[in-house]
């Protein structure tokens, strides 16, 4: 029996999990990353420390099988993360500005988010103040828990204001890439190795 309820924070530890086991374009990145918390550190944990009413869990049996994560404002959530997730990170990961770009491991690519974190451009902010993220555990895929939990979101959203959402996705990931389109999401933007998605709420 799965349900769907608000995330918690006795969730954090699931949400770190899930995201490392879905971080390589919808595959598991465990061994990917020398750090097994660097994703959950840009991908979840925020979101349940600063966004908790947009933090939604999948659960069965007891165990968590998926979260959708967000902010109705993203610019407001990136300016509260300079504030007050970023600064203890970067202590924590040396920034590797230093490293030329191609010969950075995958653990120094991350640490480049944490010290240069990116910004949605103003233009998508105007119509798609909000994001998300999803991420489900291959048990919980492909029984209609994405769509429930994107639903929730998608309302969580509306109601906070939010004219529209946008999410970023990798283009290796052709599945998830599908399941947006399927859902009436619009291709906004491309760039290499990413697509932008946005969707009227
Ligand atoms: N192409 C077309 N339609 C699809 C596809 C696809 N690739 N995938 C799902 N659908 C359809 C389903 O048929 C279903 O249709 P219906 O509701 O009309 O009957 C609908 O989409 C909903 O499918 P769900 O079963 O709810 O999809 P699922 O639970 O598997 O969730 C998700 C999809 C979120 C991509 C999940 O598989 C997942 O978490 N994958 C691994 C992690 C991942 O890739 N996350 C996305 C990262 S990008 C980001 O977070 C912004």
């Amino acid at each position: 029996m799965f349900t769907l309820r608000p995330a918690r924070e006795a969730d954090r530890e699931a949400l770190y999990r899930i995201c490392l086991q879905t971080g390589d374009s919808g595959q598991d990145a465990t061994g990917v990353y020398d750090d097994p918390a660097l994703l959950g550190h840009i991908y979840a944990a925020p979101y349940l420390t600063y966004a908790p009413a947009f933090a939604f869990v999948l659960e069965d049996a007891g165990a968590v099988g998926g979260y959708v994560l967000g902010t109705p404002d993203t610019r407001a959530f990136e300016a509260t993360l300079e504030r007050e997730w970023w600064p203890h990170l970067r202590t924590q990961y040396p920034d590797p500005s230093g490293v030329p770009r191609e010969a950075r491991t995958p653990d120094q690519r991350l640490a480049a988010l944490i010290h240069t974190p990116r910004t949605a451009p103003d233009a998508l902010l105007a119509q798609y103040p909000a994001h998300l993220h999803i991420d489900l555990l291959p048990w919980a895929q492909g029984g209609g828990h994405g769509r429930r939990l994107m639903e929730r979101q998608f309302a969580a959203l509306r109601e906070a204001g939010a004219p529209g959402v946008h999410l970023g996705v990798g283009e290796r990931n052709t599945r998830a890439e599908g399941f947006y389109r399927h859902l009436g999401m619009e291709e906004l933007a491309r760039s290499p190795g990413a697509i932008t998605f946005g969707l009227k709420l």
